[in-house]
């Protein structure tokens, strides 16, 4: 019989690890004490900074976790190749887990994505395979089309290959991973003293599986969605513009699985200058080097400050690094 395969979590910080991929999770929740102050609003932001983590972003827990639950049932074989689509975190994130486990990985992204990630990518032993943009298409603004090509890429590879496929938007271990790592850490680190949660979706993965937790530990706490101003399919208005800067999400889905039970209290729509206007004030004000969608976060908690939770505490999640965007316009 060979061993069964168990990843034992540690606690970063605490131990000798024996990975990189051990020291995934444990990232800190800050105060953006300085930001509110700045935007005039009343109430506490609460940042969980993931772009500390590994791979600098998110993604690094459910890419890490789908391994680790495929691996252990049996799903994902020892050296078996996995593939998957990626914006650029999930691909890092899974980069890194395949590295340290033991898989060839192929990463498998949008020519619209930044280049960055891709060079990153491959810096960390993956095989990345980049993909036209849908005709009429901008880089650097990834729509629900370019995804389409993406998937049907990835779908090809996985057959051809006999591969796993990480799928980072219908595996349950992008939910589980927030009920076991992510949801006991706020909730240790706050004490439970928050009061509603925005997030801008992907995947989902984030806003379903943190939000239901937090939801279940913290009477009345309220769940936001973030949207990209123009492409608020969540919300249920027609789409005018599919096209926007904020990479990793807002690609107007139809079905998503992991937010498909949840209760949302409520949609918040971000331009794509107030994205930037705020990732730049996180910058400037809080020393936190972050990209477009942690801006978009912050610019929903303030709009959440400024009216429905005046005085309340509103959690956001730092999605990925400022260093994924040196080439874009955010910096300039
Ligand atoms: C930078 C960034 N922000 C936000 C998201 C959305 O997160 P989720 O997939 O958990 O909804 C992603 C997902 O890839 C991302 O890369």
């Amino acid at each position: 019989m060979p061993k069964k395969f168990k990843f034992e979590r540690l606690n970063p910080g605490t131990n000798i690890l024996p990975s990189i991929a051990h020291a995934v999770g444990g990232t800190p929740l800050v105060d953006l004490s300085r930001l509110v102050k700045h935007f005039r609003v009343e109430g506490r932001i609460l940042a969980k900074c993931e772009y500390l983590n590994p791979g600098f972003s998110k993604k690094d827990r459910p890419a890490l976790q789908m391994l680790i639950e495929a691996r252990e049932n049996g799903a994902l074989k020892p050296g078996q190749t996995v593939v998957e689509r990626t914006s650029g975190n999930t691909g890092t994130g899974l980069a890194i887990a395949c590295a340290t486990l033991d898989h060839p990985f192929i990463a498998v992204i949008s020519k619209g994505n930044s280049i960055e990630r891709v060079r990153m990518m491959k810096a960390l032993g993956a095989r990345v395979i980049r993909v036209d943009q849908a005709p009429g298409s901008t880089p650097g603004q990834v729509t629900g089309e370019d995804q389409k090509l993406v998937v049907a890429e990835v779908e090809r590879l996985v057959k051809k290959l006999g591969a796993f496929r990480a799928d980072q938007f219908n595996l349950p271990a992008i939910l589980n991973v927030h009920h076991e790592t992510t949801g006991p850490e706020i909730i240790k680190q706050s004490g439970g003293a928050i009061d509603a949660y925005a997030d801008f979706i992907g995947s989902g993965g984030w806003f379903g599986g943190l939000g239901a937790y937090l939801k279940a530990e913290i009477p009345g706490f309220k769940c936001y969605a973030v949207e990209p101003e123009g492409a608020e399919s969540l919300a249920g208005n027609t789409v005018t513009k599919p096209a926007h800067v904020i990479q990793g999400g807002g690609y107007c889905l139809e079905d998503l699985m992991a937010i498909r039970d949840m209760e949302i209290d409520g949609y918040l729509s971000v331009s794509d200058g107030r994205a930037k206007e705020c990732a730049r004030a996180l910058a400037r004000y809080e020393g936190i080097f972050a990209g477009f969608s942690s801006g978009a976060n912050v610019a929903g908690a303030l709009e959440l400050l400024a009216g429905n939770c005046k005085g309340k505490t509103v959690l956001v999640v730092i999605c990925d690094s400022g260093l994924k965007y040196l080439s874009t316009g955010l910096w300039e």
